[in-house]
């Protein structure tokens, strides 16, 4: 009985080599001073620390538990992180397989399994693994013929391919200039989230095209490249071997260490971070040095040069904040200032009244720590898609402010979806706006 579990527990990928995080506790230290909390922790820890976030009022650091002890500043925000991690996997890996293959097709005749599922989110219910998104994506493109392309954007060092799904209805008459916007999500490995957020506005978008006044309208004047895992290789390694990945999983120059942080090696105001190689925030040794970024600079710039791309919405996790540019510095006023912040404000208002949810409003550089640091927020994707290629640029960092981080519970997908949606479709009237 004992046998016949463990087996049938590692069918599922979770099991294999899965890094152990008992012990380790998350801290908040309430002050927004960095080096003074990591001076306080060298006291009693001399390995590197996890930063999980820093805002104007705390920080939040990942430790082993012997550690937050010590630490009397330190309040407890996750007791017991193994636990946590765990309850962000699907609960019972065997029936969601087993759902599961209705997103499979059929590989010999490359031909959908038919849809038997009764209720198309069910999608929604937990997170999903890689592969489950990719057939899910291909099952978009399948149901939805007219309106979806999926594009291949490059391929990771892993050899996994980042996709695209390109919305568009085809409308030449009322979408001339190919208006589009852009939607990435899961930059960060770990942010598992913005990956479940990004495929639920491809599913909203797609389904109600025809159905919805609003949806027709946006389908009619927009196109939309949506891309659910910017990181396929980072993602991948969160389902398998640690769910608190943040990086690619690229080599470095230093033999043991792995993983370039996308969102610090694009190239506008690039500068290295000068960390070691194994920090959570290495930036590379050059602008583009991760493949996922330097990919993206090709394909926006050649495949997508005719395109204007209006807006870009790049989802995060976590903090609740709504995030301009720039990242790099506090100095740079983005251009047309006053109604970027209108738009910052917009997004947040249409997140509250949905669900009540408060999302603060900040640039980007006040939460990267660019404003104490110069160059902490160098490199980002806001920055380079907003002064490169759209109009409006906006970083989204989605739920929750800390009960659970990273590690939010699966029940949490569909009403995430629902608030973020929601700021979505003010984008989307915005950037329709005549007025503007
Ligand atoms: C932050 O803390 C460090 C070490 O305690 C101190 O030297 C530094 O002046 C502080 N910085 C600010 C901006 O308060
Ligand atoms: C920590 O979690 C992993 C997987 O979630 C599990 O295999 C392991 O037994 C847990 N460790 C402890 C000490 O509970
Ligand atoms: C991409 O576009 C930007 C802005 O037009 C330009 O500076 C850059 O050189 C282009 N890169 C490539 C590879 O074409
Ligand atoms: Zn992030």
């Amino acid at each position: 009985m004992r046998a016949a579990s463990a087996f049938l527990a590692c069918l599922v990928a979770i099991c294999s080599a899965s890094r152990d995080y008992s012990g380790y506790k998350v801290c908040r230290f309430h002050t927004n001073n960095v080096t003074e909390v990591k001076t306080k922790i060298g006291q009693y820890h001399a390995g590197s620390i996890d930063i999980w976030t820093r805002s104007s009022q705390f920080v939040d650091v990942q430790l082993p538990g012997d550690v937050a002890d010590h630490l009397k500043e330190c309040e407890v925000i996750i007791d017991d992180l193994n636990k946590t991690v765990k309850e962000t996997y699907p609960v019972d890996q065997l029936e969601g397989a087993e759902k599961l293959q209705i997103f499979q097709q059929s590989p010999q005749l490359n031909e959908p399994a038919p849809v038997t599922m009764k209720r198309q989110d069910i999608f929604f219910d937990q997170f999903r693994d890689l592969d489950t998104i990719y057939a899910w994506l291909d099952l978009m493109q399948l149901t939805f013929p007219e309106l979806v392309k999926i594009e291949l954007v490059g391929q990771t060092f892993e050899g996994r391919e980042m996709k695209a799904l390109h919305i568009s209805a085809g409308n030449h008459n009322l979408n001339p200039d190919k208006k589009t916007i852009i939607i990435t999500g899961g930059i960060h490995a770990r942010e598992w989230v913005g990956v479940s957020t990004a495929c639920y506005f491809i599913y909203q978008l797609l389904t109600g095209y025809g159905t919805n006044k609003k949806e027709t309208k946006y389908l009619n004047h927009l196109d939309f490249l949506i891309v659910p895992v910017f990181n396929p290789d980072g993602y991948v390694y969160t389902w398998s071997h640690d769910r608190l990945w943040r990086k690619n999983r690229q080599q470095t120059y230093f033999p043991r260490c792995f993983g370039i942080d996308i969102d610090h090696s694009f190239d506008f105001h690039w500068t290295g971070t000068q960390d070691f190689p194994c920090s959570e925030d290495y930036s590379g040794e050059s602008p583009f040095e991760a493949l996922e970024s330097e990919s993206w600079n090709n394909y926006i710039n050649e495949s997508k040069s005719e395109y204007t791309i209006h807006g870009y919405l790049d989802l995060h996790s976590y903090s609740q904040e709504v995030l301009y540019p720039y990242a790099y510095s506090c100095d740079a006023l983005p251009r047309d200032f006053e109604n970027l912040l209108e738009l910052s404000w917009g997004l947040a208002k249409a997140i509250r009244r949905k669900s009540g949810k408060k999302y603060n409003v900040l640039s980007s550089c006040e939460d990267r720590g660019s404003d104490l640091k110069p160059g902490l927020g160098s490199g980002s994707a806001l920055d380079y898609m907003y002064h490169h290629r759209a109009h409006w640029g906006i970083q989204l960092k989605l739920r929750d402010t800390g009960n659970h981080g990273f590690l939010l519970p699966p029940k949490y997908i569909v009403p995430v979806g629902k608030e973020s949606y929601a700021a979505l479709k003010y984008f989307c009237d915005f950037i329709l706006n005549p007025e503007l």
